[in-house]
This record gives C-alpha cells, sequence and structure tokens, in this order.
C-alpha cells in the first residue's frame, strides 16, 4: 500500500548553493549529504514534518541529473511514494500497465529500497516508489 509523500527530488546544479537555498526557505539545515555512485548523484536531505526535500547534483557527465540539468536548468525532479511491501506495489502497478524502470527494487539514498516507474504513463511526472531498506 502507498502511505504517503516520502520525498520531492529537486534537482540542483549546485549542491551547496541549493542546500543554502533549500536551508533558509525551510529554516533548518539538511540532516545528511549522501553520494549515491550508481546513479552518479550527491544528494542532501531535509526533513519536512513526515517528508523529506531531497536535493540531487550530478556526480558525472553521464548522470540522469546532469542530462535534466543541461534540458531543464534544474526544479522538481520526482516525488517519492512510500511504501510498505515494494516489490508489491511493483507487480501492481506493472499489472495496471505502468512502465518500471528497474525489474527489482534497488537501493537508494537515505537507507532506501526504490524503484522509478517511466513518466511516459504517469502524466510527465517522474515517480519513484521508496520502502525502508
Ligand atoms: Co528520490
Amino acid at each position: 500500500m502507498i502511505k504517503r509523500i516520502e520525498h520531492l527530488g529537486i534537482a540542483v546544479d549546485n549542491l551547496e548553493k541549493g542546500n543554502e537555498v533549500f536551508a533558509k526557505i525551510l529554516n533548518i539545515q539538511p540532516y545528511k549529504e549522501e553520494a549515491v555512485e550508481r546513479e552518479g548523484v550527491t544528494t542532501s536531505f531535509f526533513k519536512v514534518g513526515e517528508s523529506q526535500v531531497e536535493l540531487l547534483e550530478a556526480s558525472k557527465e553521464e548522470s540522469p541529473i546532469a542530462k535534466f540539468i543541461a534540458k531543464k536548468g534544474g526544479g522538481m525532479h520526482h516525488v517519492a511514494f512510500y511504501t510498505d511491501d515494494i516489490k508489491a506495489e511493483m507487480a501492481r502497478l506493472k499489472s495496471e500497465g505502468f512502465e518500471l524502470l528497474s525489474d527489482e527494487p534497488k537501493p537508494g539514498a537515505d537507507g532506501k529500497l526504490i524503484c522509478f516507474l517511466h513518466p511516459k504513463y504517469t502524466a510527465g511526472v517522474l515517480v519513484e516508489l521508496c520502502q525502508d531498506a
């Protein structure tokens, strides 16, 4: 079952500057910074109630975030929904005709297992499912 919005992913071209902006907006400091090598990103997280804001900076040229920044100049990148059973949700959404970007949940930032849905079928919004690893 999908429980809540876990985080909003926001692409930034400079994590340090992004952190400064969101520290001012939210009036808190990020609680962690974490590199996710296989995704080619460095992330930071801010706690907002039961949800998070995740800032993503590209750590290599082939990173999807680098491509997103080049195309759109940064901004809202994805919405992540928290589920207590990611495999069940992946199977359910697949049977509903959605395309998953991975067959299995993969390790993401902040101690999560994640899976993205192809934005072609999600009203143009990149959707991430996540569960605690
Ligand atoms: Co995310």
